[in-house]
């Protein structure tokens, strides 16, 4: 998405050979503009496949899902991160690591939002190892729902999780797709 590309180009920061800093569209000042225009492009990828409802996780993948959710008329369900949690008959939980961070956490979603005939679209901003995708994924297997496909923001096609998600047999949509920074500069792939 050109658009996103550009956006990355003239507003993102490289912070290293790994991170890219979009804190001032994205991650913590949001475009709302950009927001609905991105949404408009995952409802475009995914129209014709009846999704009922975008699976997403906080903070950072809400304000996109929602627009997604607008254009597809769908509600939009966001994972909730607990450091801990006792079980509970009425949540759907799953761990998740981030090697970002270095540390885990488990995602919960409330059983009452997912039913078994969902049609599920995740959507994050960042994917990196695939483990919220994968987590987020594994919430709506729990659901007996189906995963339609996973839309990402920003793709880091050097790390392993598009290949692991693809491999798993889902279907990415990533809305840019970066293969690499050198010198502080984003090379899309
Ligand atoms: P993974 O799900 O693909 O395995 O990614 P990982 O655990 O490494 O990501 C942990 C957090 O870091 C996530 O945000 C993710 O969106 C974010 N992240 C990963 N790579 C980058 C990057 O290059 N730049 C930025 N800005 N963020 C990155 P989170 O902890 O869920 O926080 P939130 O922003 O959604 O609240
Ligand atoms: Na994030
Ligand atoms: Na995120």
């Amino acid at each position: 998405m050109d658009l996103l590309k550009k956006r990355i180009q003239s507003d993102g920061q490289v912070l290293n050979d790994s991170l890219l800093k979009v804190d001032s569209f994205l991650n913590q000042q949001i475009d709302p503009q950009l927001m609905l225009k991105m949404g408009e492009e995952f409802a475009k990828r995914f129209s014709g496949e009846s999704i009922t409802k975008i699976l997403t996780i906080e903070s950072s993948g809400i304000a996109v899902s929602v627009m997604a959710g607008l254009i597809l008329n769908v509600p939009v369900i966001f994972a909730r991160k607990k450091k801990s949690v006792i079980s509970n008959e009425a949540l759907y939980c799953t761990k998740v690591y981030s090697f970002t961070k270095r540390e885990s956490n488990s995602i919960i979603v409330p059983k009452n939002f997912l039913e078994k005939d969902d049609k599920v679209l995740i959507i994050d901003d960042f994917l990196a190892n695939g483990e919220a995708a994968t987590g987020l994924a594994t919430i709506v297997k729990q659901a007996n729902a189906s995963v339609i496909g996973i839309g990402i923001v920003i793709e880091k096609s050097f790390q392993p999780g598009a290949q692991k998600l693809q491999q798993a047999g889902y279907r990415v949509e990533s809305l840019a797709r970066i293969a690499s920074f050198s010198n502080g500069q984003v090379n899309f792939l």
